[in-house]
């Protein structure tokens, strides 16, 4: 519908495609489920799809920018397993390479946006924040550092190593005693050069004219290391705190790069399936609808006449489902019911013997009508306005 095409990257890669991620993330430093194969090769299980994505536009290098995928499929994560966070749990998700105007940054996030509303889900909040990129960082990080190292004897343990090793991901804590500090820190968006600052004004002002309403979350930093400028967080506040991100993205105009590639921006997100699921239970619009055939066929002959009926039937693009094991017309009939198809047809002696069948109404006020068989076809499709 917005121009992206399906990508399927293998569920296991190379482990030097994730260290990409971020040496300094848990994702990659607890989380990873890596072995050696059998060539003593390391290899990883994916904990995330866009580190695939951006490998897969480095090796084939495609020439129509920007190049836009989607994909969907499961993800390894060897995280303590609780509501909502799983070790092997689904993403669907967009990348978008090869464009940095902030009217891709719009568009990503509004089709991730739209997805939740098009669930019917409406508690969710959509928080946004920029990291800046190489021309803002090294000035804000010294500030940053200069301030938690002043800070230093006050934060948790955890958070004084993670201070060594990437100060930004401090203001990521979660842990008490490191509020207070976290909370004074020197801010990003505060120290966004000219540029920066403009490209994030217009991203702002590209979700306000499609009426998306945002907060700006100064302090959001995400899990993963190759952010830059625009990153953003969907959270459904009918969720625990703790697990209530339903999705998450950014721009990461580095990482083609780290992957052996020329200079590329890029974008994405992913949604978490298992989340969504769990926000549709806890806002009970659990998303339809149930695929219910447009036929079933209750076939009182034996169960034969529905075999070739129903491949006919297919084939003329009727959903079309039927009763098994030669059963009675009654418990047909109620698997007719259960199934929701809005026709049955059966087939009786009779009516096989004068090539005809009867068509009936399950809901509406038509009734039973006798159709031939050959008109079949042309009768469903016309009734369900095909
Ligand atoms: P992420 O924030 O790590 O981003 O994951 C995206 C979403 O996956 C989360 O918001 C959450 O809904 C779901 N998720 C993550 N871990 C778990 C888990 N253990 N159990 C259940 N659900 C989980 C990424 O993965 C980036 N690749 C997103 C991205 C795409 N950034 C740019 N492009």
């Amino acid at each position: 519908m917005a121009g992206y095409g399906h990508i399927m990257s293998p569920i296991f890669e190379d482990l030097g495609v994730f260290l990409r991620v971020g040496e300094s993330t848990d994702v990659v430093t607890k989380e990873m489920y890596d072995f050696e194969d059998k060539d003593g090769k390391r290899i990883a299980l994916r904990p995330e799809l866009t580190a695939s994505v951006v490998r897969a536009f480095v090796q084939h290098n495609p020439t129509n920018l920007p190049w836009k995928t989607w994909y969907e499929g499961p993800q390894f994560r060897h995280e303590r397993p609780q509501a909502g966070r799983y070790r092997q749990f689904s993403q669907v998700g967009i990348e978008v390479l090869g464009s940095d105007d902030p009217q891709v940054d719009v568009e990503v996030i509004a089709l991730g946006w739209r997805f939740y509303e098009s669930l019917g889900l409406r508690e969710v909040t959509l928080l946004l924040n920029s990291l800046g990129d190489d021309s803002c960082r090294p000035a804000y990080f010294a500030a940053l550092e200069a301030y938690l190292r002043d800070h230093a004897a006050d934060l948790s343990e955890m958070s004084r190593e993670t201070l060594d090793k990437n100060p930004l991901r401090v203001l990521d804590s979660k842990r008490r005693e490191d509020q207070s500090i976290v909370a004074e820190a020197p801010l990003m968006v505060d120290h966004l050069t000219e540029e920066t600052a403009e490209h994030f004004a217009a991203v702002r002002a590209g979700l306000d004219v499609l009426g998306i309403s945002y907060e700006i979350s100064p302090r959001l930093v995400r899990g993963l290391d190759y952010y830059t400028r625009t990153t953003f967080e969907y959270a459904s506040t009918a969720l625990e705190n703790a697990q209530n991100a339903v999705g998450g993205g950014g721009r990461y105009d580095g990482l083609a790069e780290s992957l052996g590639g020329k200079p590329t921006p890029g974008i994405g997100f992913a949604l978490g399936v298992d989340r969504i699921l769990l926000a549709c239970d806890a806002e009970e619009v659990f998303p339809g609808p149930t695929v219910a055939p447009d036929v079933f066929i209750v076939d009182l002959t034996g169960g034969a006449e529905a075999t070739k009926l129903a491949d006919e039937l297919r084939q003329g693009g009727i959903a079309v489902d039927r009763g098994f094991d030669a059963r009675s017309m009654r418990a047909q009939m109620k698997v007719a019911d259960r199934s929701a198809a809005p026709y049955s047809v059966l087939i009786g002696e009779d009516e096989l013997a004068a090539g005809m069948v009867t068509v009936r109404d399950m809901y509406g006020d038509t009734g039973q009508t006798q159709v031939s068989r050959t008109d079949l076809l042309n009768e469903l499709t016309t009734r369900l306005g095909r």
